[in-house]
C-alpha cells in the first residue's frame, strides 16, 4: 500500500506493524478511521495464501459485526476490500485498558474505576460468549476505554470465531486471566471482579467456570513439567 504522511484523505499512518497485520490510521469519508491490512505469510503457497488471507479478513468483518449484533460495542466496520485485504474501521478514542490499569497506583489508585471496568469486561465477553462467539485473543491492549461515554469497546476480532463449547469459553477466560497476572498484578484480583461479573450476566456461566478451573489445572501441569 502506498504510504503518505501529509494527512490528507486516503493517507495512511502505520501505527502497528505485525506478523500478519498492519495498522493503519486513515480518514475515511471524511472520518478518522483505521485501516487494518493482512498480509501473506511469505513460506505458504501463494494462491492457498490469497484464500487463506481472504478467509481471516472475512471471518474478522464478521465476528466484529455480530459481537456489536449482541449488544457489545465494537468499532463500526466502514469498508472490507477483498483485493487490498483491508478493513476499515471507526476510529475509537480513548485508552486502551492496558494504558489504565498499568496506571494504577501511579496516578492515584483508582479502585472505583477499576471496578467499573472489570465489570463492564465481564459483562462483554458473557454477552459473546452466550451468543456463541469466542473473541480469541482477550488482552487488555484490544480493549478501549471511549472518551465521553466510558464504555469499554473491544477491537481486535482477528482471532475469533463462533463455538459454544464451554471448553473454547474457558480458553477465551484464561488467556485474559494469565495476561493480567504477568502485566496487571499491581490491580490486585481484577479477574475476580471479571468473572463476577460474568457469573451474574451469563446464562452458561456455569458450565464455563467449571472449564475455567480444569483448564487452569492444565496450565498448571504444564508449567510445572515445562
Ligand atoms: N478501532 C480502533 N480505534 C482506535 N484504535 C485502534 C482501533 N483498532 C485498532 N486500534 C489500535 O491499533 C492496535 C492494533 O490493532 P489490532 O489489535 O486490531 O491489530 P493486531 O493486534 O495487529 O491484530 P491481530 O492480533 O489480528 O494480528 C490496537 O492495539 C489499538 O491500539
Ligand atoms: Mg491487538
Amino acid at each position: 500500500m502506498e504510504i503518505n504522511q501529509d494527512g490528507k484523505e486516503g493517507s495512511l499512518i502505520l501505527l502497528k506493524q505485525g506478523a500478519e497485520a498492519r495498522v493503519f490510521e486513515s480518514t475515511f469519508v471524511g472520518k478518522r478511521s483505521i485501516v487494518k491490512e493482512r498480509f501473506s505469510k511469505k513460506y505458504r503457497h501463494p494462491s492457498l495464501d490469497v484464500k487463506l488471507t481472504l478467509k481471516r479478513l472475512n471471518a474478522e468483518a464478521r465476528c466484529v459485526t455480530k459481537a456489536r449484533w449482541l449488544g457489545v460495542s465494537t468499532p463500526v466496520l466502514y469498508a472490507s476490500d477483498p483485493v487490498l485485504h483491508t478493513l476499515t474501521f471507526e476510529y475509537v478514542e480513548g485508552p486502551a485498558i492496558k494504558e489504565i490499569f498499568l496506571d494504577f497506583g501511579l496516578n492515584g489508585i483508582n479502585i472505583e474505576l477499576n471496578n467499573r471496568i472489570a465489570t463492564q469486561i465481564g459483562n462483554a465477553i458473557a454477552k459473546l460468549h452466550d451468543g456463541g462467539l469466542i473473541h480469541g485473543d482477550l488482552t487488555t491492549s484490544n480493549m478501549l476505554l471511549q472518551n465521553g461515554s466510558n464504555h469499554l469497546v473491544l477491537i481486535d476480532f482477528g482471532l475469533s470465531f463462533m463455538s459454544t463449547l464451554p471448553e473454547d469459553k474457558a480458553v477465551d477466560l484464561y488467556v485474559l486471566e494469565r495476561a493480567l497476572l504477568s502485566m496487571h498484578s499491581s490491580c490486585g484480583n481484577v479477574m475476580n471482579q471479571i468473572l463476577a461479573a460474568y457469573r451474574k450476566s451469563s446464562k452458561q456461566w456455569s458450565s464455563t467456570l467449571n472449564k475455567l478451573a480444569q483448564v487452569r489445572q492444565r496450565g498448571r501441569k504444564r508449567a510445572m513439567i515445562g
